[in-house]
């Protein structure tokens, strides 16, 4: 579905994301929500699975004090809100604290874990169409190793009678392997009425969300499954091993989706993509590279290994590493080389351009065909500001030099090796910024 087709999911949606649960199994002082995947926090992968649906309104129900998860919420619009549930009773009650914000609203309201992060918009599509003809539809999925969640019982027809909390669940309830992926549609209108019935009645002691269904029964309210195709999607966060292993999810799904574009990787294993990595058909990518947020790589371009890259905008034929690290707001020009041990932060590189051995280039508009010696360092910062160092088309910069910002380096000019340069140089001038050598004879014995 396309951002444009607003009103594919008739009569519109809501959404409620729990995230207020202390995560216990985590370990952690960061609320689990903000736990990372491909480099984004759990509930921003959540957020960006639910938004090209364009649903009405979003609570985000967190707990007191998670100041973080108000930032990663804030960029999705004031759509989305916070809603504080100060004491986790457990999911129903979680749901139970965004009522006075949905304030009888009578759509659909799509309920998520905040802890689901792999969820697809077309998973939720899929199940948004389904749930026009019922009271409530759970997402379910089959597992092999269901432990831990909470299973579905259901009849012959696919209609759910109950879920049933692994915890609570007799050995033969265990046995099933059909299970809650803690995503479920409910209508508006039911919703809350459902939920202000739940007792706390289970060996957690908690309001389950998951009990709403048996209540629904008993109104003789329907109650359907609909089966993921892909279970890998529901996989739920509690644990650091969880974690783990949905990051390996996604980045298969990254890796397999950018050689399906085009790209060579070469130990697709080894690359560490993000979801937001821009690379264009016929770029080589060597193994153990890390790509972090907002990269983009056009055609041609070879990038080495052991390469680290965030920020920056690669152009075509360029080649990367191996061992270069790429830092934010940096752009790098046609047919540039950026060699080992090379730092880029904050600079255009023209067209052509070399920095290919053990240098800092910070803060710095390097230009076109220029050569950036081996051991040059920018030094861009005086321990209070950051100074540019502009440095010319063609311009040759001698190895092991050292560039006091602000200065600028005029085209086709050479400094010489060992040179510090801490005033402007002109074009085509030569510059050198170091003590004459002396040679005294035969006193080196002494
Ligand atoms: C839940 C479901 C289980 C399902 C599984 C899928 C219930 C009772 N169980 O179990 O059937 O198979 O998800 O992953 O719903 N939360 C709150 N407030 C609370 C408690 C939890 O906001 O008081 C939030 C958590 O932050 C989390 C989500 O609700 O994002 C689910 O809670 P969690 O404790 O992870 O439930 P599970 O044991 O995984
Ligand atoms: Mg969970």
């Amino acid at each position: 579905m396309t951002d444009q087709n607003k009103h594919k999911i008739s009569g519109g949606f809501s959404c409620v994301i729990l995230a207020a649960g202390k995560g216990t199994r985590m370990k952690s002082a960061l609320p689990k929500v903000m736990h990372k995947v491909a480099g984004q926090p759990l509930i921003t992968h959540v957020l960006s699975a639910c938004a090209p649906l364009l649903p009405e309104k979003t609570a985000v129900v967190v707990a007191p004090s998670m100041d973080s998860v108000k930032q990663a919420v804030a960029a999705f619009g004031k759509n989305v809100q916070l809603v504080v549930q100060t004491e986790q009773k457990g999911t129903g009650h979680a749901v139970l604290c965004s009522k006075e914000f949905f304030n009888g609203y009578k759509g659909k309201v799509l309920v998520l874990c905040g802890d689901t992060p792999l969820i697809t918009t077309k998973t939720l599509e899929g199940l948004l169409e389904a749930a026009q003809s019922h009271e409530i539809v759970v997402l379910g999925m089959r597992l092999a190793n269901p432990f831990g969640y909470g299973r579905l019982i259901t009849d012959a027809s696919g209609r759910l009678e109950e879920i049933i909390e692994e915890r609570d669940a007799t050995a033969e309830q265990k046995a099933i392997d059909l299970c809650n992926s803690g995503i479920m549609v409910v209508s508006g209108d039911r919703l809350f009425t459902l939920l202000e019935k739940l007792t706390p009645n289970n060996s957690a002691g908690e309001y389950y969300l998951t009990d709403i269904v048996a209540l629904a029964n008993d109104m003789e309210l329907h109650c359907q499954t609909v089966e993921a195709p892909d279970s890998s999607e529901l996989a739920g966060i509690n644990t650091r091993a969880q974690l783990a292993s949905a990051e390996n999810v996604l980045q298969n799904k990254l890796r397999a989706q950018m050689m399906e574009n085009g790209v060579t990787l070469i130990d697709p294993q080894s690359v560490y993509l993000r979801s937001d990595t821009k690379i264009a058909a016929d770029v080589v990518v060597h193994p153990q590279v890390v790509f972090g947020d907002n990269v983009i790589v056009e055609s041609g371009v070879e990038i080495r290994s052991f390469s680290h890259i965030e920020g920056a905008y690669i152009k075509e034929g360029a080649i990367i590493g191996p061992f270069a690290r790429i830092r934010p707001k940096s752009t790098i020009g046609k047919n540039a080389h950026i060699g080992n041990f090379v730092e880029i932060k904050n600079t255009m590189l023209g067209d052509g351009a070399k920095a290919n051995h053990l240098s800092y280039v910070g803060d710095s508009d390097v230009g076109a065909a220029a050569n950036i010696g081996a051991g040059t360092i920018t030094c861009n910062y005086d321990g209070v500001n950051k100074h540019k160092t502009t440095i010319g088309a063609k311009a040759s910069i001698g190895s092991n030099s050292s560039l006091v910002a602000p200065v600028t380096i005029g085209e086709g000019a050479v400094t010489g090796a060992g040179s510090v340069i801490t005033q402007d140089v002109p074009k085509d001038a030569l510059a050198l910024g170091r003590a004459r050598q002396v040679n005294k004879e035969n006193r080196a014995k002494k």
